[in-house]
């Protein structure tokens, strides 16, 4: 999701300095690049290993390192960084900073930056209330400094009051709302289907098709890195659910319409899910028995257009609304006709014959069609045809 995104995070001394390794963790789960200075208070808590194993970066302890100056100096560690964290911010730490003291390698890239700052204090409880701390804050809230919490509730030091850190939970969403606000989607919401829907003909038995789901999945997680606000509704399949996304599992067709329908209004509706036209007439209740040597016969019943309703959805029509079609034979000829059947904004039509292996497989050749035409992507991996659409789908907001 903040793939691209650089975050220094300072971690000074306190107990609370064992949950910024879970705020580490967290932070590279969304895509973040961390970098982490630990000050000698700090290291007194949590090990340097620790933090440099979690971050996959090296560790900046010390201002008069010779080879570390020469390789990355404090300048370059504010420099090189979008947003420094500070969390734990000690009361030392703060008083530091609203002091302008640089004696260590935290406080002097703290006194040498002009990156935004977001400070997480944890400390006792008599610390933070103490007329100083509270009188630094005011201070380095008035330069801009975004204080995050403390929570108030038990503390390691057995009293109770405000001054524990808030979670790592709920510093990773501020940070990823800071920099979701400049994400090119930001502010946009997304719905995606992916994945093949199940239809049952008895409690044992379905029909579904092959459906893999890599691509629809791979969408949301494009369009959420993007910064939307994305909901995938997925029928069965084997992807794990992506980073940042809301994802609701379905089975029926009927379960992924409805999804769908109460997650509007969005701007931006992607539909590419194999959904099955049809489904069983009535259902078994029981599991239908081999009573004699007549084969049972299937009446089915058709399944509801979920593309061809968002498209025609009223008021309530996403801005933007994109399918797929999937076809054996006269690709384009077929694509065009159901683009105009079904109402969408763009169609984006591959080859599902066994020959190509797209179904299932992790390549895809698409035809893009829209108002303007026909473009012929070349070969793709799943992954790329999702940020090659995005990257459209980004230029087209940009454009209204
Ligand atoms: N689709 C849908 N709901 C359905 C059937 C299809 O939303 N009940 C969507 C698919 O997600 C895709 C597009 O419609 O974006 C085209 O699906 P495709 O399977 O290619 O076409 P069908 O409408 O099923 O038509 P046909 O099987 O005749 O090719």
């Amino acid at each position: 999701m903040l793939h691209g995104k650089r975050v220094l995070l300072i971690i000074s001394g306190g107990i609370a300095a064992y949950k910024s390794l879970e705020l580490i963790r967290i932070m590279k789960k969304t895509g973040l690049t961390v970098r982490c200075i630990l000050t000698k208070g700090g290291a007194e808590f949590v090990t340097p290993l620790a933090v440099s194993s979690l971050s996959e970066n090296k560790v900046y302890k010390d201002l008069f390192s010779l080879t570390d100056e020469a390789e990355m100096g404090h300048i370059r560690l504010s420099r090189e960084t979008d947003l420094i964290v500070i969390a734990p911010a000690s009361a030392d730490l703060l008083a530091k900073m609203a002091q302008g003291i640089a004696d260590d390698l935290a406080s002097t890239t703290l006194l040498a930056t002009n990156k935004p700052v977001m400070a997480v204090p944890a400390m006792n409880v008599r610390m933070w209330e103490n007329a100083a701390t509270q009188e630094n804050l005011n201070t380095l809230h008035k330069r801009g400094i975004k204080i995050i919490g403390p929570d108030e509730g038990d503390m390691a030091c057995g009293e109770f009051g405000p001054g524990r850190m808030v979670e790592p939970e709920e510093i990773s969403a501020e940070i990823i709302k800071y920099f979701g606000d400049n994400s090119p989607l930001a502010g946009k919401k997304a719905l995606v289907t992916s994945g093949p829907t199940q239809e049952p003909i008895d409690p044992v038995r379905f029909i579904s098709n092959r459906s893999s789901g890599k691509q629809g999945h791979a969408i949301a997680a494009a369009l959420a890195r993007q910064g939307a606000i994305t909901k995938l509704v997925s029928g069965p399949t084997n992807q794990p659910d992506p980073a940042g996304v809301e994802v609701e599992h379905i089975e029926t067709a009927q379960e992924m319409l409805n999804a769908c329908q109460a997650a509007l209004p969005v701007d931006i509706a992607v539909c590419a899910a194999a959904v099955s036209d049809w489904h069983i007439n009535e259902e078994a209740k029981t599991k239908i028995k081999k009573t004699n040597d007549t084969p049972p016969t299937l009446r089915m019943a058709t399944n509801p257009d979920i593309l061809a309703t968002l498209s025609s959805a009223g008021k309530n029509r996403p801005t933007l609304v994109i399918g797929f079609a999937a076809e054996t034979d006269n690709i384009v000829a077929n694509a065009k006709n159901k683009r105009d059947k079904k109402g969408c904004d763009w169609l984006l039509a591959n080859d599902v014959s066994a020959e190509s292996g797209t179904f299932g497989g992790s390549k895809n050749t698409i035809h893009f069609i829209n108002d303007s035409g026909i473009e012929d992507w070349p070969e793709m991996t799943k992954k790329e045809v999702a940020e090659t659409l995005s990257e459209k789908i980004i230029r087209c907001f940009n454009e209204k």
